[in-house]
């Protein structure tokens, strides 16, 4: 094995330079190309966040407004393509729904299905334009309702919204914080540097693979409980802790007590040592949206003490353990109507630039393969015994 370093889930080893997302989290800072997560959030919209991720700088306005009219221009989808919903069964899960449209999305156009730049630029127009009418069919298709066309009058986030929760025959009427605070939401999802996700997608792409292979197969790694899953996860803690009737005093001193195997869910970070910069954002914005649904705040409240029992806690103290990006996004997608099998998919819609900007990032700068060592523990050599020999 020569001088092979043996690194398991690959806690201290760096697979690439980038130039995309900066994480500090000694000091809960996220940057996209060197731009603040909270100034994003606050200023900036899904679409121009996107931009700045995947081509290096904010555009102009000139440049934000063609960037929006390509992807306006490329929402709708193939019509045999809307036949391959119907493929699936009635209320089958939206995740593998989407990664599959993602994955036939590339059989749709031969112009994009592939490396060379023009190819690669196609494709990112594509998918960012799609995705959201994959997303929404797939909902469609898990609570078996019709699906509806994108309307090209709309924005980006109203569109997504109108197709999930529109029916052909009525007018759908928006509400500007639901809109913006699922906004905001993608805003903060667009990266996080070397994840499952994205690390996927990059190993994917070294091989040569097109661009709907590699964000397929991010989609996949992405529908884990261990990565995208875990705000699902928060709202059953929650739920639980609702039901049983238990104080939050009582559920942390169950969390602490490393027999019972309860862990506080959208607590914790393998990177942050400190707040997240994402669930300080999402904080503000679950309250508001959960005003606007009395009779679904009881969840908000017991998050908001369980944050406050565990932060004057020693243990959750000692350890650097802080709210996640997690603790507070489910209750805001619940809020707004989204079952939670759709929370990841929320995420998926969300990461996407991310995962583009990753993958033409490595085509850019390398064309090496991904192929990591092994330090191989099996059998020394043996010889073959024919069946009959065998004990
Ligand atoms: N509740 C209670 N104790 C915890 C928690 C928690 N949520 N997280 C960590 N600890 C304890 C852990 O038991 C260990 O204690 P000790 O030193 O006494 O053995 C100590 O804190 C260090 O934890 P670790 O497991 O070594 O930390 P890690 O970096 O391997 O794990 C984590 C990070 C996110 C997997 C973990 O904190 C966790 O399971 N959190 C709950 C699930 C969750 O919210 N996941 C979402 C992550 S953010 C979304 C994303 O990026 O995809």
């Amino acid at each position: 094995t020569g001088n092979l370093f043996l690194d398991p889930a690959f806690v201290n080893t760096a697979s690439c330079d980038s130039r995309i997302t900066y994480i500090d989290g000694d000091n809960g800072v996220l940057r996209y190309r060197g731009y603040p997560i909270e100034q994003l959030a606050t200023h900036s919209t899904y679409l121009e966040t996107a931009y700045l991720v995947i081509y290096g700088d904010l555009p102009s306005a000139a440049e934000l407004k063609t960037f929006e009219e390509r992807i306006r221009r490329s929402t709708l989808i193939d019509e045999r393509m809307r036949d391959l919903f119907r493929c699936f069964p009635r209320r089958s899960h939206p995740m593998p729904v989407l990664a599959a449209g993602v994955m036939a999305l590339s059989t749709f156009s031969e112009k994009s299905a592939g490396i060379e730049p023009d190819q690669v630029e196609n494709a990112t127009d594509r998918l960012i334009a799609k995705m959201p009418t994959l997303a929404a069919f797939s909902y469609k298709n898990s609570v078996g309702q019709p699906t509806l066309y994108p309307d090209n009058s709309l924005s980006y986030i109203e569109n997504f919204i109108r197709m999930s929760f529109g029916f052909p025959t009525e007018a759908y009427e928006f509400n500007d914080e639901i809109t913006r605070a699922l906004e905001v939401l993608l805003i903060l999802h667009v990266d996080h540097e070397q994840n499952c996700s994205t690390s996927t997608v990059r190993m994917v792409g070294s091989s040569g693979a097109n661009l709907y292979s590699a964000v397929s197969a991010g989609t996949n790694a992405l529908s884990g409980p261990k990565h995208g899953g875990a705000n699902q996860a928060v709202i059953e803690m929650l739920q639980g802790i609702r039901d049983s009737g238990m104080s939050t005093r009582e559920f942390v001193s169950q969390v602490k007590d490393h027999k019972s195997n309860v862990k506080l869910m959208g607590f914790g970070h393998r990177i942050y040592k400190n707040y997240d910069p994402r669930a300080a954002i999402i904080k503000e914005h679950a309250d508001n949206i959960l005003k606007l649904h009395s009779g679904r705040q009881d969840l908000l409240e017991i998050a908001q003490e369980l944050e406050e029992t565990a932060m004057s806690d020693d243990y959750f103290r000692e350890r650097k353990l802080y709210p996640n990006v997690d603790f507070y996004s489910g209750l805001i997608y619940e809020a707004m109507g989204f079952p939670v099998n759709m929370f990841t998919v929320l995420f998926a819609i969300g990461r996407l630039p991310g995962w583009i900007a990753h993958y033409r990032e490595q085509l850019a700068t390398s064309n090496k393969i991904w192929r990591p060592r092994q330090i191989y523990t099996g059998e020394q050599e043996r010889a073959y015994r024919p069946v009959d020999l065998r004990p």
